[in-house]
């Protein structure tokens, strides 16, 4: 059943920002255009460039024409609900301005409770300024109505600084109003693991080291860092998808079953999961660990630049924009069994998946040519399941084959999927904090990866790629040692004799 979140007012910092104009005003239309929103809502964009409401319902307005399909009525009757106020966002005193504007929207729009959602979309560096300016100015208090802070990821740069964020948002906000957004969550496909897993029961017990032999996470993108090269070149794909979005897949594949659908009960196993990820040793990062680095070349008839020639990114920088790891969590469901973790910019397609191989058989009756039973998790894109078993080759003999059956979401009858970013903001109206990531986990997440980010200072461990491959060839040796490969998978799911890319 569809809940309507209560009346409340959204107040987005950063609001001249990408992630505003690219997500979050998105989101936020098609929730509306779905009747998903409250009864009475207002959006209020705060930042320092300054508009009045007329300009900056302007600009989103055009951006929205841009970027989604719209009809002309509903755009305005939305963008009607848009305000905007400038604040100095490092000055506390500035909050007198956003205070005062949100009592005039509160008058305005006949709010009884001054529900209010924080959504921090700005530079990390103000996460810890924004809550304490607001507490100033009692901006925080629930007694008149809850007051929520949805905060974008990076949760810090490293374990340090993380509970640092963490020790200075929690002197003026409680967990429970803390929403840590990790897109990835808000994935239809990343929650279907879940239901995957625990609502049949023919996967389940299989789902441990008995019977599972290794897994496969594959984050993968053909974009390189586009305009972001400022940004990631300070970050690398440790800390851009790795530390968290991959963290968060791995967890969902191989978390206990929670006693309910509930915040707390998935967190604690998630929790508990990553707490039980097997601490990198030194032999790790020498053996099970790969850094790579796009090179410039051509890519089915275009050039593309290097990382180093991207614009913002340093001549010299030895920012990884590839990582590939090897690792294993130390429980009784997964002991011993290898977890191969890759993701990287300009490779050779997008596509996210999960791929868990199963054990051969334990005595081969039809020879060596056992097909191998493997079961292909997609995220993105074509997102669905495919499994993959041996049937007898027609004919004379018993020749075992690998055959397969496959799912697609696009298949399915009610295929209008909720964005990731619809999805969470429409949880964080409502209070449901599932999906969010919760401060224990985030860090759990940076005391396994600091080890990394340790090692990426030391100048030998960067490997070069060219754009348009599947990485550095050393990430194939951390499979082949093993007697494996990588699966390499195109953009349809199932493998047809023509892979497209
Ligand atoms: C973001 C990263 O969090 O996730 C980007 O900062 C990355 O670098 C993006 O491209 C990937 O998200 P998606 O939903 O396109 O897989």
């Amino acid at each position: 059943m569809m809940v309507i979140p209560e009346n409340s007012c959204i107040v987005i910092f950063g609001a001249s920002g990408d992630l505003t104009y690219r997500k979050l005003i998105p989101a936020l239309y098609h929730l509306y255009e779905n009747e998903q929103l409250p009864e009475s809502f207002a959006i209020l964009g705060a930042s320092r460039t300054s508009y009045s409401d007329e300009s900056y319902r302007d600009k989103l307005k055009l951006s929205l024409q841009e970027l989604e399909k719209t009809t002309p009525e509903t755009l305005d009757a939305f963008c009607r609900h848009i305000h905007y106020q400038s604040v100095d966002t490092a000055d506390v005193d500035d909050y007198h301005k956003l205070k005062n504007k949100l009592d005039e929207l509160a008058g305005q729009y006949q709010f009884e409770q001054r529900n209010t959602l924080f959504y921090l979309a700005t530079p990390p560096s103000l996460y810890g300024v924004i809550p304490q300016c607001l507490a100033a100015h009692g901006l925080h208090d629930e007694t008149d109505g809850w007051k929520r802070l949805v905060i974008e990821k990076p949760f810090g740069y490293d374990f340090a600084s993380a509970q640092q964020l963490d020790i200075d948002i929690h002197q003026h906000f409680k967990e429970h109003q803390i929403y840590r957004i990790d897109h990835y969550l808000g994935k239809e496909t990343v929650q279907n693991l879940l239901v995957f897993r625990f609502a049949n029961g023919m996967f389940e017990p299989l789902w441990n080291r008995n019977f599972i032999d290794y897994v496969e996470i594959t984050g993968a993108e053909f974009l390189g860092v586009e305009e972001r090269g400022g940004y990631y070149d300070g970050s690398g794909a440790v800390r851009d998808m790795f530390q968290n979005h991959l963290l968060q897949v791995l967890a969902m594949v191989s978390m206990e079953p929670p006693s309910a659908i509930n915040a707390d009960s998935i967190r604690n196993e998630v929790n508990k999961v990553l707490q039980s990820l097997q601490p990198l040793t030194e032999d790790d990062l020498k053996n099970n660990l790969v850094l790579g680095q796009y090179t410039g070349s051509e890519v089915r008839g275009q050039f593309l630049p290097g990382y180093r020639e991207e614009p913002g990114v340093a001549g010299d920088s030895r920012t990884e924009t590839y990582v590939g790891l090897k690792m294993f969590i130390n429980n009784w469901r997964w002991n011993n069994v290898p977890f191969y973790v890759r993701t990287g910019k300009r490779l050779p397609t997008r596509v996210t998946e999960v791929v868990i191989h199963f054990k051969q058989t334990p005595h081969p009756v039809f020879g060596q040519n056992a097909p191998e039973n493997k079961l292909v998790i997609r995220i993105q894109p074509d997102e669905g399941i495919l499994m993959s078993f041996g049937l007898k080759q027609p004919g004379a003999g018993f020749k075992a084959k690998e055959a397969s059956m496959e799912f697609h979401y696009a298949s399915l009858e009610e295929t209008q999927m909720l964005t990731a970013y619809e999805r969470l903001l429409l949880d964080a109206l409502n209070g449901d904090a599932t999906l969010f990531a919760r401060t224990d986990a985030v860090e759990a997440c940076w005391k396994f990866v600091q080890p990394i980010l340790d090692y990426k200072q030391d100048p030998t461990s960067l490997y070069g790629y060219a754009c348009g491959t599947w990485g550095p060839k050393e990430s194939d040796d951390l499979l082949t040692n093993d007697g494996r490969t990588w699966r390499f998978p195109c953009k349809n799911l199932t493998n047809t004799d023509y892979c497209e890319l």
